[in-house]
């Protein structure tokens, strides 16, 4: 891919010019856990963001997106910068977020190239944030370590452009291993790669509607699962947050909380314990039991959490009968985007031609339906 970069180039390459790159991810099992302390098991994904990087003498920012064709020109001396519901807001969020850690940076011109879907649900913003966190300090003759990285272009996130997103796509750009799955307890930032058989695929598909409301409802989300601990917290010694609540202790205290904020605690619990479930599952090679707890999975988030939309249970619908398939569950924020797909690697192209046929058939779109590997971590790419 770093080829096609280069087919489009505007900065002309010198010793000072550097590229990066940074992936987007799917989501295998752990929907709406990050946030809550909770287990979350991603995979890197072949699809990714590029960045392009050059010094400048001043303290000037200068983007130009390949995707958007658009130039954006901000100071890294400018106090008031705000977001303004912009691709560029990724941007001038990690540059802000890094200049204001201490990383005072020095002036740069980029180049942004993607071939992450956007709005799809694969993390097309962590890649931008990481592949520029990544850009913007090398340009600088800084080193951060890999789970700083991730920390600050969630910060970036939630601070700048006002998602209060989890750490895990950020980390999972920051940490992907080809060929493997990555099991992340999101308190403790402890992480261990889980290797994928070579006799399944991952598919992802792609609904075609975009998870536009993602932003407002699942900050909503967010303050629900909040409002939960803070009742819980009083009840039950200990509890930080939904990671420390057990299905037993929810369930004793179920009557005396509102059936919404229940019903969302109960998803981030049973998710959790699902994730822990998976791992084992997938260490052991046993795909039927993976598969079973992301089938699972999707029915929790479609009806305790609410976070599906009927284009996504469609899909998903559609997937499960079809041969050679473990399971299929929404992945990401949800309200739009993608499906993951656990899928024996011989069914591989039966599995794409009659979705897709299927699917167009009732929804009326025809979706997109990429294999993906497991990808490695960002890093710098060679030109
Ligand atoms: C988005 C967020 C993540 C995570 C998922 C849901 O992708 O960026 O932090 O919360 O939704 O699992």
């Amino acid at each position: 891919m770093a080829e096609s970069f280069e087919l489009n180039s505007r900065i002309s390459n010198s010793s000072e010019v550097r590229l990066f790159r940074a992936p987007g991810r799917v989501n295998l099992i752990g929907e709406h856990t990050d946030y809550n302390d909770g287990f979350v098991m991603p995979a890197a994904i072949d699809f990714c963001t590029w960045v392009k990087v050059s010094p400048r003498p001043d303290r000037m920012v200068s983007v130009f997106s390949w995707n958007f064709k658009e130039l954006v020109e901000f100071s890294l001396d400018d106090s008031a910068l705000a977001p303004r519901g912009h691709w560029s807001d990724y941007v001038t969020g990690v540059a802000v977020t890094l200049d204001r850690a201490g990383l005072k940076l020095r002036g740069a011109d980029l180049e942004i190239r993607g071939t992450v879907p956007i709005g799809a649900g694969l993390s097309s913003s962590a890649s931008i944030e990481v592949a520029t966190g990544l850009a913007l300090l090398a340009n600088s003759a800084y080193a951060v370590n890999p789970v700083e990285l991730a920390r600050l272009c969630q910060s970036a996130e939630n601070d700048f452009v006002g998602m209060r997103c989890g750490i895990m796509d950020q980390f999972i750009s920051c940490h992907g291993q080809e060929g493997k799955a990555l099991l992340l307890d999101c308190r403790s930032l402890e992480f261990k790669h889980l290797p994928l058989s070579a006799d399944v695929r991952l598919l992802i598909c792609n609904t075609m509607v975009k998870h536009e409301l993602a932003g407002s409802e699942y900050n909503q989300r967010r303050a629900v699962c909040e409002a939960g601990v803070q009742h819980l917290a009083q009840r039950i010694p200990g509890v930080r947050a939904l990671r420390d609540v057990t299905e037993r202790d929810l369930e004793l205290h179920a009557s005396e909380l509102p059936e919404l904020v229940y019903r969302r605690c109960r998803h981030v619990i049973s998710e959790n314990t699902r994730v822990q479930k998976a791992a084992v599952a997938l260490e052991q090679g046993d795909l039927d039991s993976l598969g079973t707890l992301m089938n699972e999975s999707h029915l929790s988030l479609r009806d305790d959490y609410e976070v599906s939309c009927a284009e996504l249970d469609l899909m998903v619908e559609l997937a499960r009968p079809l041969p050679g398939v473990f399971g299929a569950r929404m992945t990401g924020g949800g309200f739009g985007g993608c499906t993951i797909n656990l899928v024996k690697a011989a069914h591989t192209d039966e599995f794409r031609s009659t979705l897709t046929q299927r699917y167009l058939k009732v929804a009326g779109v025809t979706p997109e339906i990429y294999v993906s590997g497991a990808a490695a971590a960002a890093g710098e790419a060679i030109q």
